[in-house]
């Protein structure tokens, strides 16, 4: 299923499959600097897509979700990615204190998990992905909120 207009795009995913071939295309798209945003209940499939991104550029360790670190620094294919969960996040001086602020050279991708936690201290989004849990599968939305984001939807 799909439906479209130049900064939208609505899925349904019957199964973990159609997450990790998204996240195959995705992988595809990125560009230094780009910061995505993904929104959903715990279990909705958040990390298993950066799993799935990690995988399709060559990665071949564990994939972990950052529950309690926040952060999990990535290098590969030549791309630099962070991998934020922040909802164990608990303020800003928790953020300040862990230097997170200077990881976002404008180099460095981030797919961040929970981002609400962080409003105002990390940068707008280019890619939003919202999963919904459905009985059987997931409900996808991917908002572009950039041109370097449109550039990447109109893409996938
Ligand atoms: N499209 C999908 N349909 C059904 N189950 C899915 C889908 N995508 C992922 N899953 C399953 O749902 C769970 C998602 O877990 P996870 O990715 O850790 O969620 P989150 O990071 O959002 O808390 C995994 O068990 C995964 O196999
Ligand atoms: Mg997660």
């Amino acid at each position: 299923m799909h439906s479209h207009d130049d900064s939208r795009i609505s899925l349904i995913f019957v199964d973990e499959n159609a997450t990790i071939a998204l996240a195959q295309r995705l992988a595809a798209q990125l560009k230094p600097g780009m910061v995505i945003y993904l929104h959903g209940d715990l279990g909705a499939g958040k990390t298993t897509l950066v799993r799935g991104v990690l995988n399709a550029l060559g990665y071949t360790g564990r994939v972990k979700s950052p529950t309690y670190t926040l952060i999990e620094p990535y290098h590969i294919s030549g791309l630099d990615l962070r991998h934020f969960d922040l909802y164990r996040l608990h303020d800003e001086e928790e953020w300040e204190a862990a230097g997170f602020r200077d990881e976002f050279d404008g180099h460095n991708i981030f797919f961040i998990e929970w981002p609400e936690k962080a409003q105002g201290l990390i940068p707008q989004a280019d890619v939003e992905i919202i999963f919904e849990i459905l009985t059987q599968g997931r409900k996808v939305e991917i908002h572009a909120n950039t041109e370097m984001g449109r550039q990447c939807l109109e893409q996938l």
